[in-house]
């Protein structure tokens, strides 16, 4: 707990928990990713077993890493942000620490379900029908908790950062809710309530909405209070972090038909798809820009703030990735890189390059504040932390976009009778090289995150060494 003024104390301690558990479940989900990563070299791995296989494993990974790591690096930062915009302590101690123990059992339950193959089978939304029910409980408990603590606010507006938090939650509990409707059979198996391509639309719109709303908006949140912070300059311009507020959000609803090409949605439904992915573009340059030129004036503190170097390299992969994004979700361009490993680089430099840079950086500037000290244990750790992170995820994507774009155009290779001229077996072995390149990223960037947590413990043992001190020194 810290004092901000005699009267005022805020709620630390769920955002402590939720920011060591965003370092556990990175450790955890990143482990899994580098083990997916070398099934895919070495297929002996999946050891002939069903809970060590593949495909019980992927949506294992990608749970960790949304929702465990991505979801306690929002609840963290989200808690502490609310309560200093808005000189608030959180509005319930209870119902905070209930989000965060919910939270937790709620990862585990996916740890242990998924892999015994209990499944909906939808992607992001795997998880059976009980634990839905628990999570759209856990989730409008936080929205209880943020919305109540942004309305006994004692500052007269509400800071940008919270419109983002907020948004991200209200818009998630619609999307789970809506998506995850179903009629339970059994105790773990449900039957969706859509059907056909009803379902696959329902489906995509939460798909999409979870990339922009989960792994976007929630990070904007962020990027609006921590990159001012870091930099120590105010945001480059409130208004156009209001513009870019409201055209991010009444764009990215739209956008989720750009992920059923080619299928049988009717086809006025793809292309509106892919108009407003195209659109989408502007307002996420827009948000990026305005990261950016935060850093007017400041530059220079790039040279020793590995912090500070986190966030801004975040924003030029987000930049990166939403330029990717709109030209994916072109028609053409699709045909060539739907289901080839290009939609696997262009994930990974959104959720590494940006959601996990972005998060760590947040990390790295809440603990010491969180613990009442001056800095981090070290800075030269944070340091070669951001370069694995950086060489990790350029060899990772850049193997994908080589592997993506190989791929793609060995599928659709003809000879002049009309025959394929490669197998897709031969398109699997040419692949191998680049599925090498990105279990080495994998296990680079995890090596980054283990440094982090001996990173993370050192500045609190430290912590509890001033602590113990100050306590003898008393009592002498
Ligand atoms: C050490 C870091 C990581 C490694 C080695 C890794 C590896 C992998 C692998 C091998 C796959 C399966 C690809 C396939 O099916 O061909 C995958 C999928 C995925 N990963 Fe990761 N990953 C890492 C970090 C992350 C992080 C931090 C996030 C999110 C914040 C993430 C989100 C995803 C998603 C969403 C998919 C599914 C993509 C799709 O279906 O198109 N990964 N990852
Ligand atoms: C303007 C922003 C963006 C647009 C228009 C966009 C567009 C697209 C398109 C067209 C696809 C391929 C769909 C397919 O062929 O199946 C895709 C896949 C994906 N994108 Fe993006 N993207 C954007 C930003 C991002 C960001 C910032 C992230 C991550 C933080 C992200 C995460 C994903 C994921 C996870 C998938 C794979 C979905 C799946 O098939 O499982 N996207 N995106």
């Amino acid at each position: 707990m810290s004092t901000v003024n005699a009267n005022l104390t805020y709620n630390y301690k769920v955002v402590r928990q939720f920011a060591i558990m965003t370092v556990v479940w990175g450790i955890v989900g990143m482990a899994m990713g580098v083990l997916i990563a070398a099934q895919l070299v070495w297929p002996s791995l999946n050891l002939d077993l069903p809970f060590t296989h593949f495909g019980r494993l992927r949506p294992l990974h990608t749970n960790a890493v949304i929702f465990g790591f991505g979801g306690s690096a929002l609840f963290a930062t989200s808690y502490y942000v609310v309560q200093r915009t808005c000189q608030a302590r959180l509005i319930s101690d209870g119902l905070a620490a209930f989000t965060f123990w919910g939270w937790q059992a709620i990862i585990v339950a996916a740890a242990i379900t998924l892999p015994m193959g209990l499944t909906s089978s939808k992607e992001y939304a795997e998880l059976e029908w009980p634990i839905d029910i628990a999570i759209a409980v856990v989730w409008v408990t936080y929205a209880l908790v943020f919305f109540g603590t942004i309305m006994k606010r004692s500052t007269p507006h509400i800071y940008v950062a919270n419109w983002f938090y907020g948004a991200f939650i209200i818009t998630v509990a619609a999307l789970h809710i809506g998506n995850n409707m179903a009629l339970p059979a059994t105790a773990f198996k449900s039957y969706s309530a859509y059907a056909g391509v009803t379902d696959a639309m329902m489906q995509w719109w939460y798909g999409h909405n979870a990339v922009g709303f989960f792994l976007t908006a929630g990070f904007l949140g962020m990027m609006y209070y921590f990159v001012p912070k870091q930099a120590n300059r105010p945001v480059y311009s409130y208004r156009l972090s209001i513009v870019h507020f409201w055209a991010l959000i009444a764009t990215y609803v739209w956008a989720g038909g750009h992920h059923l090409h080619y299928s049988a949605l009717p086809d006025w439904a793809q292309t509106a798809g892919m108009v407003m992915s195209l659109i989408l573009l502007a307002p996420s340059w827009g948000g990026m820009i305005n990261g950016m030129m935060t850093l007017s004036g400041a530059w220079h503190k790039l040279r020793t703030d590995p912090i500070l170097r986190f966030l801004v390299v975040s924003l030029s992969f987000y930049g990166m990735s939403t330029f990717e994004g709109p030209m994916m979700s072109i028609k053409t361009v699709n045909a060539l890189s739907h289901n080839t490993d290009w939609t696997i680089g262009h994930v990974h430099s959104g959720a590494l390059g940006w959601v996990a840079m972005i998060s760590i950086g947040a990390v790295y500037h809440l603990i010491p504040k969180l613990w009442g000290l001056q800095a981090m244990y070290s800075t030269a750790l944070i340091n070669v932390h951001f370069w694995l992170a950086t060489v990790g995820t350029v060899l990772y994507i850049v193997a994908m976009w080589v592997n993506g774009i190989m791929q793609g155009l060995m599928w659709r290779a003809v000879n002049e009778d009309g025959t394929l001229t490669y197998s897709f077996v031969e398109a699997l072995e040419a692949s191998y090289p680049g599925y090498f390149v990105r279990f080495l990223g994998g296990v680079i960037f995890l090596s980054g995150m283990l440094i982090m947590a001996y990173n993370v413990y050192m500045t609190v043992r430290q912590k509890e060494a001033v602590a113990a001190d100050n306590a003898a020194a008393q009592a002498a």
